[in-house]
């Protein structure tokens, strides 16, 4: 009996170490980095080339305040600076709608997609209200893909122009974010990539809560149990 017990609890131990290190299975998430980011959003509603196209209009729409129920699918060009014709450094994709019957806010729920620099291939997800008849607005960042993984921030927009007759407008964005990205990746600004990238060394954590916990309970039932 003694001795039935003794094996079975060397197979505990076993398989409690065996756990402990498949446990730290860890990957490396790069370092926690600031990034701000500064461009142009172009919101192109009319004419042949436009990039914001409505895609759902409710019955309620033209009677709202608020113009309650529009849904516009966005493709719109992000530029260094103002002009259109200025450098693309990324687009913006996805949709915003009017999500409030008083005023004039919107959903917006679309991802930055840049293709510039070091941030070529990365996007950041845009999810928050946007009170568009407002100066300055802030919007939430929920999160970001390539150097912006697992990004969280906030954008700051304020309309620079805003075309009366053909509803185009061209909206100044600020991105603020906290985030991690590849090691590998260099904070400085090739190619003139938008905004400043400062950086700010995190902290690496490599062993987790469960892992302490199982090598804990190895250490008392291979060591102290014997
Ligand atoms: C639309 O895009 C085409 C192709 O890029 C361009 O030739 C044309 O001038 C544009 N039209 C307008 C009104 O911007
Ligand atoms: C709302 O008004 C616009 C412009 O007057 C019109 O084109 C559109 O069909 C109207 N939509 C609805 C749902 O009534
Ligand atoms: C935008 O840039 C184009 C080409 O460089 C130029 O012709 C145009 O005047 C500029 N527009 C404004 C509003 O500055
Ligand atoms: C961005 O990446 C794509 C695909 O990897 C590449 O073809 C393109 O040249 C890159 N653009 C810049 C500006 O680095
Ligand atoms: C505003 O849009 C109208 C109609 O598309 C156009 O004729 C006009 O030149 C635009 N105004 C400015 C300042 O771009």
């Amino acid at each position: 009996m003694a001795s039935i017990l003794r094996a079975s609890s060397v197979w505990v131990c076993l398989f409690l170490l065996l756990a402990a290190v498949n446990g730290q299975d860890d990957f490396d998430i790069g370092e926690e980095r600031k990034t701000h980011l500064n461009f142009f959003f172009h919101d192109i509603v009319s004419g042949p080339n436009a990039t914001a196209v409505a895609i759902v209009q409710s019955s309620v729409m033209n009677s709202t305040a608020g113009r309650f129920g529009l849904v516009v699918m966005v493709d719109n060009a992000l530029t260094e600076g103002p002009n259109i014709s200025s450098k693309l450094i990324g687009r913006a994709q996805g949709f915003y709608a009017t999500a409030s019957q008083g005023d004039l806010a919107l959903l917006m729920t679309m991802n930055f997609y840049f293709i510039d620099g070091v941030y070529n291939g990365s996007t950041l997800a845009i999810l928050g209200r946007n009170s568009a008849a407002s100066q300055t607005r802030e919007i939430s960042v929920v999160g970001g893909t390539g150097y912006f993984r697992l990004a969280q921030g906030y954008a700051i927009a304020k309309t620079g122009s805003w075309n009366a007759t053909s509803g185009d407008a061209v909206v100044e964005y600020d991105v603020y974010v906290v985030h991690k990205g590849p090691a590998s990746a260099s904070t400085s600004n090739p190619g003139g990539a938008p905004g400043s990238g400062q950086t700010s060394a995190g902290s690496r954590s490599t062993v987790y809560f469960p892992v302490l916990l199982l090598l804990q309970a190895a250490y008392f039932l291979c060591f102290l149990g014997h």
